[in-house]
């Protein structure tokens, strides 16, 4: 068809404002709650087009590629209708965070528990104590999601690893796992360390307070955490003693073990918790809000040079919902937390043009999309957004109950001990079992140049 001169000028006009309507972000005014929650609902809603465990023939929670991230997705879910009254997904939530915890309920079902790091089981167990803490109903003919984050606990207790560098939790469970089963890494170790201090203020069992003083004694001794500096280096390798740490920073390790130190504060008001809340939470504001970038929340190892695996995507999403976290339980820290968490809430919404759906990125201080789309991407939104209602609900009692302000999920103190080692050692692991666990696709060819390398594609999940 040919087109003549009025014509193309007036399809180009409608084009361009057609641009403009495509790449309209979503609205976002950081001061109005119910901008933040209209924001929130959409980022939520495009995360769960990616969600098909309620449709006929699919299985609750299940991620047969990469099981934890189940674990991230319902874990928005909890703080999203925490923090905007939604409950929209509340039942698809209530059945996949049950589904996935296994018939001996500690999160290791037997479909996957053949090929799980610790850390994969700890973030079911984060999101069952997040659960608990947010008084979510405990199911009626189910695990109460108390006693899921026990199971996990008293799993992974029995994993404590004394063989190396005096303990700490291995990434991996398994010796067949490869060299990933004589690594130490902040992740495991200090999400372990999280959920001990969050059972120990939810419970007021002193078991799960003794638990993570150990596991911070062996943290700060070790190359994972420093207590003088605050860096917190990625991982170090127990074969050679625990000598060297490999400094390679990610959000979720700093996170985790603020949110740990965070909560042992509030549970027992010692002086030494509350130095080490300010401290990694400086070094946290330092390393990844960086001025360069606005102040925007960045995964700096990652982000700038556009490497990010969806593991890595997802850990600033768990940043921003643990630093809500700390603002409430140590609210001293709520002046420095907040206007951080505002200025990366507003780039994330400007990075939410993609794909004409308000798709979100990963690059947030570019405050425009970069061309990322994933449920990874819309999980992390979904949580920096609901993490910014904070200020227009502070006084209407959001902070995480315990078992003394309210929180009434069943406990189970020796959940999940029926079978510390898992039942599934498989002598054979099938090609398929390789496929379902991006972790193993890392193959460790040892010394700390070759590991930097893997390193930096992220150990974590
Ligand atoms: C947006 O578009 C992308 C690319 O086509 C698609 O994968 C995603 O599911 C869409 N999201 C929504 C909310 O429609
Ligand atoms: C699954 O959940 C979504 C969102 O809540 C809903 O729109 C959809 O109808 C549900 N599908 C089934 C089969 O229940
Ligand atoms: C394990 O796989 C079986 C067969 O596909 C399925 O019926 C079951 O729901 C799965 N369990 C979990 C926890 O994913
Ligand atoms: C599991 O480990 C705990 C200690 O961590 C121990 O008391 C218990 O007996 C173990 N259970 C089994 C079945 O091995
Ligand atoms: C740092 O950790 C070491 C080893 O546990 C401990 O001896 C020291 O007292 C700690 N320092 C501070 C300031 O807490
Ligand atoms: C961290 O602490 C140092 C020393 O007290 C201070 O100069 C710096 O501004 C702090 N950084 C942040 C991001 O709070
Ligand atoms: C512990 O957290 C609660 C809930 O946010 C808060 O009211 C209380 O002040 C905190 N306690 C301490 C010692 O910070
Ligand atoms: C916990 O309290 C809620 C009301 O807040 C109630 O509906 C639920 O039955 C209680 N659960 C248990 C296990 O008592």
């Amino acid at each position: 068809m040919r087109v003549s001169g009025t014509n193309s000028i007036c399809a180009v006009i409608l084009y361009a404002l057609t641009l403009g309507y495509q790449a309209h972000a979503i609205e976002l005014d950081i001061n109005n709650e119910q901008s933040i929650k209209d924001a929130a609902a959409t980022a939520t809603y495009g995360m769960m087009v990616w969600y098909h465990g309620n449709e006929t023939g699919q299985i609750p929670g299940a991620f047969p590629s990469k099981w934890w991230e189940g674990s991230a997705l319902f874990y928005a879910l909890l703080n999203y209708w925490h923090f905007t009254g939604d409950s929209t997904y509340n039942d698809e939530l209530s059945v996949g965070l049950q589904w996935q915890s296994g018939t001996n309920g500690d999160y290791l079902p037997s479909n996957y528990s053949h090929f799980l790091g610790n850390d994969d089981q700890m973030f079911w167990g984060l999101a069952a104590m997040t659960a608990a803490e947010l008084k979510f109903p405990d199911v009626s003919n189910g695990f109460s999601w108390l006693s899921l984050a026990q199971g996990v606990f008293n799993s992974q207790k029995g994993r404590w690893d004394t063989t190396m560098c005096g303990g700490g939790l291995t990434w991996q469970m398994f010796q067949y796992q490869g060299s990933g089963y004589t690594l130490k890494n902040a992740i495991s170790n200090g999400g372990f360390f999280q959920l001990a201090a969050r059972l120990a203020r939810y419970t007021e069992d002193n078991e799960y307070a003794t638990w993570a003083n150990k596991v911070w004694d062996w943290s700060v001794n070790s190359p994972l955490v420093n207590n003088k500096t605050w860096l917190v280096q990625d991982s170090t390798e127990g074969t050679n003693g625990c000598k060297d740490g490999a400094n390679i920073p990610w959000t979720y390790n700093y996170g985790t073990y603020l949110m740990g130190a965070a909560y042992m504060y509030n549970y027992t008001g010692d002086q030494q918790w509350l130095d080490a809340t300010n401290g990694l939470l400086n070094m946290t504001l330092q390393t990844f809000f960086r001025k360069e970038s606005g102040f925007v929340m960045e995964d700096v190892t990652c982000e700038p040079r556009e490497i990010c695996n969806n593991n890595e995507v997802l850990f600033k999403g768990l940043l921003s919902t643990w630093l809500s976290y700390i603002a409430l339980v140590v609210p001293t820290t709520y002046d420095l937390i907040m206007p951080k968490l505002q200025t990366s809430a507003v780039a994330a919404a400007k990075s939410c043009t993609g794909n004409n759906n308000n798709t979100c990125g990963v690059q947030w201080y570019k405050s425009q999309w970069d061309g990322w789309t994933g449920m990874e991407e819309q999980i992390s939104v979904s949580q920096v957004f609901s993490a910014n209602l904070l200020p227009f609900v502070q006084s209407k009692a959001v902070a995480p109950v315990t078992s003394s302000t309210g929180g009434n999920s069943t406990s189970n103190p020796s959940a999940g001990l029926d079978n510390n080692k898992t039942d599934s050692t498989p002598t054979l692991i099938t090609t398929g079992d390789k496929a379902g666990a991006g972790i193993l696709t890392l193959i460790f060819v040892g010394g700390w140049i070759a590991f930097g390398a893997f390193a930096l594609m992220g150990s974590g999940v």
